[in-house]
């Protein structure tokens, strides 16, 4: 198949690529840096510069494929706790040309990587974006299919209490005690992926992935 990633080689991208290129697929990356290319190549992919704001770019790049793998990446659009920046509104705002851009190309599957909690937009704090993110994508027309990815929390977000574990010992968040929190490894998450990709694409699809569970006490 042809396929075309976003998320450059992130977390997630990099071993996807390399899923995907191992599998015979001809896959196509798309990276906001120029430098990124030799890197992409070195792993039996091509290389597309350019952004995932740029409806024009990214049609371009669609076009022909048999699926795209689309994210929306934090750091395209800032620092997660700027107050300064609407998040929802931002999200939204890339959403938006993605479904423009797989309009126009013509692209009929879709493997969309949305989160945990994109059933609902209401007391889930910064989660709340991936329900209009999810909202946007389902305006397409129905000829186009789309698998909507749900990892629960990374396990690389744990490195954010490295300082509260190096001064207090401890993670302080709002969940712990007896309840069991999900991770997911962004290699299964990967992995997944692939999967989906080689499975047929019917209408809607939703999938959540988990990697383990632990009791934080
Ligand atoms: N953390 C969680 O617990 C969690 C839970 C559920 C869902 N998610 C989703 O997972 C995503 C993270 O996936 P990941 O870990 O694979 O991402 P990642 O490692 O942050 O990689 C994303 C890549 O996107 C590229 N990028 C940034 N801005 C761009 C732009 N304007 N245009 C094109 N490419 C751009 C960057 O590569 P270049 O520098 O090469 O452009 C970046 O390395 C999050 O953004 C979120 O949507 C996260």
């Amino acid at each position: 198949m042809k396929i075309v990633l976003t998320g450059s080689l992130g977390r997630i991208g990099n071993p996807l690529t390399q899923g995907l290129v191992k599998k015979g697929h001809s896959v196509t990356v798309i990276s906001s840096k120029a430098e990124r290319q030799k890197e992409i190549e070195a792993l039996g992919a091509t290389a597309a510069i350019g952004s995932m704001q740029d409806v024009d770019f990214l049609t371009d790049t669609f076009k022909g494929a048999d699926a795209v793998y689309l994210m929306i990446a934090w750091n395209a659009i800032g620092h997660l706790f700027d107050k300064r920046i609407d998040f929802p509104a931002e999200f939204n705002h890339i959403a938006s040309k993605y479904k423009l851009a797989v309009e126009e190309s013509g692209v009929k599957n879709v493997v969309y990587l949305s989160s945990i909690g994109a059933h609902t937009n209401k007391g889930i704090g910064s989660l709340s974006v991936y329900k209009g993110v999810e909202d946007m994508m389902n305006q397409l027309p129905t000829a186009v299919s789309i698998k909507f990815m749900r990892p629960v929390a990374f396990y690389p977000n744990l490195f954010r209490f490295m300082q509260s574990m190096k001064t207090d010992g401890a993670i302080v968040q709002s969940y712990g005690d007896d309840v069991k929190e999900p991770w997911v490894s962004p290699l299964d998450i990967a992995k997944t992926i692939v999967e989906e990709m080689e499975k047929p694409f019917e209408g809607r699809e939703i999938r959540y992935i988990a990697s383990d569970e632990h009791q934080l006490v």
